[in-house]
C-alpha cells in the first residue's frame, strides 16, 4: 500500500502557481485576489477558510475575508456577492458553503459571476465542464484528478465507482472521470443512497478505483473491496474524541489497496490547491494571459 500524499503533491502544485504569479508581477501587473465569503460560525469552515487563505499567501495571492454573521439575509448576501462581481480588483469569489437554513445555496451559487465561480459550482461551469468545454473545474474534484495525475495512476479504461453523488463533489467527479478530458475516460458507475446494497457491493467489489465522498466514517469497510484497489476518500469527519477520519475504514481497508488518501493530508489538500489554480485561471483570463 502506498500513500497518496495529498500535502506533498498540492505543496507542488502551489508553488509552480507561485513561479507564474511572480512572472506576472515582475512583468508589472498586480497579484491575483481571491475573496472569501463565511457565514455564520460552523467550525469546520472555518479551518476551511483559514487553510485557502494560508495557500493564497503561498500561492502569491492577495485575499479577502468577509464574514457574515449567522443571522444575515439572502438578500443580504445576494447585494454583497453583487458588488464583488462588479469589482475589478477580485478574480475569484467563493461562498464557504454550509449557508444557514434559512438561506437557498443555489440562490447563492447562481448570484456569482460565472468568470469569478472559481468553485465551479454555477450552473455555466458546471455546465460547461460537463459538456467538456472550458471552465472552472469544481475545486474537490479537480484535485482528485491533479492527484491521480501526479502519482502517475492511468484513469483511461478503468473501472472507476463513486459513492455519493453531492453536488460538490460525487457528481462532478463521475462526469470529469468518464469525459474525454486529460485525465479521464475511464468508465464511472455513481453509486449513491438509495443504491441497493447488494448491487452497492457489486460495484464496489471490481472497481479499480473507488471515490468516496458520503460522509459516514467508516463506511467502506474491507469486504467491499478488491485487492489492489486505488481508494480516494473524501470524508473528513471529526470523532468524539476530536480525532479526524475520512469515510474508509484506513486500517483494515489500506493493507488491500494498491494507493490510498490519508485523512488528514489527503483530498482536503488538494481541494485548496485546485482552487489555487482555479484563481490563477480566472486571473489569466482577466488578463487575456495564457
Ligand atoms: N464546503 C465544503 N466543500 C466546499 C467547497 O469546495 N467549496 C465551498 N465553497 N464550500 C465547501
Amino acid at each position: 500500500m502506498k500513500l497518496l500524499d495529498g500535502k506533498i503533491c498540492a505543496e507542488s502544485l502551489v508553488a509552480d502557481v507561485a513561479v507564474k504569479v511572480n512572472g506576472y508581477i515582475a512583468s508589472g501587473l498586480r497579484k491575483p485576489h481571491m475573496t472569501v465569503i463565511l457565514v455564520g460560525d460552523h467550525a469546520p469552515s472555518e479551518s476551511y477558510v483559514k487553510s485557502k487563505i494560508v495557500s493564497c499567501r503561498k500561492a502569491g495571492f492577495d485575499s479577502a475575508l468577509l464574514r457574515f454573521p449567522e443571522t444575515v439575509s439572502e438578500s443580504e448576501l445576494l447585494a454583497a456577492i453583487t458588488a464583488i462581481n462588479a469589482d475589478p480588483s477580485t478574480d475569484g469569489l467563493i461562498v464557504q458553503l454550509p449557508v444557514p437554513q434559512h438561506i437557498n445555496p443555489q440562490n447563492i451559487i447562481n448570484a456569482i459571476a460565472p468568470e469569478k465561480d472559481i468553485d465551479g459550482f454555477h450552473p455555466t461551469n458546471f455546465g460547461r465542464m460537463t459538456l467538456g468545454q472550458k471552465a472552472f473545474r469544481p475545486a474537490t474534484a479537480y484535485g482528485i484528478c491533479k492527484l491521480l495525475q501526479f502519482y502517475e495512476i492511468t484513469v483511461k479504461g478503468k473501472h472507476c465507482v463513486v459513492i455519493g453523488r453531492s453536488n460538490i463533489v460525487g457528481k462532478p467527479i463521475s462526469i470529469m472521470l468518464s469525459n474525454d478530458f486529460d485525465i479521464g475516460n475511464a468508465t464511472v458507475t455513481l453509486t449513491h443512497i438509495e443504491t441497493p446494497r447488494e448491487l452497492l457491493l457489486d460495484e464496489t467489489r471490481r472497481a479499480d478505483i473507488i471515490v468516496v465522498a458520503v460522509g459516514i466514517p467508516g463506511f467502506v469497510t474491507e469486504d467491499m473491496v478488491k485487492e489492489g484497489v486505488v481508494m480516494i476518500d473524501v470524508g473528513i469527519n471529526r470523532l468524539e474524541n476530536g480525532s479526524l477520519v475520512g469515510d474508509v475504514d484506513f486500517t483494515r481497508v489500506s493493507s488491500k489497496c494498491s494507493w490510498i488518501t490519508p485523512v488528514p493530508g489527503g483530498v482536503g489538500r488538494m481541494t485548496v490547491a485546485a482552487l489555487m489554480i482555479n484563481t490563477l485561471m480566472a486571473y489569466q483570463n482577466n488578463f487575456d494571459l495564457t
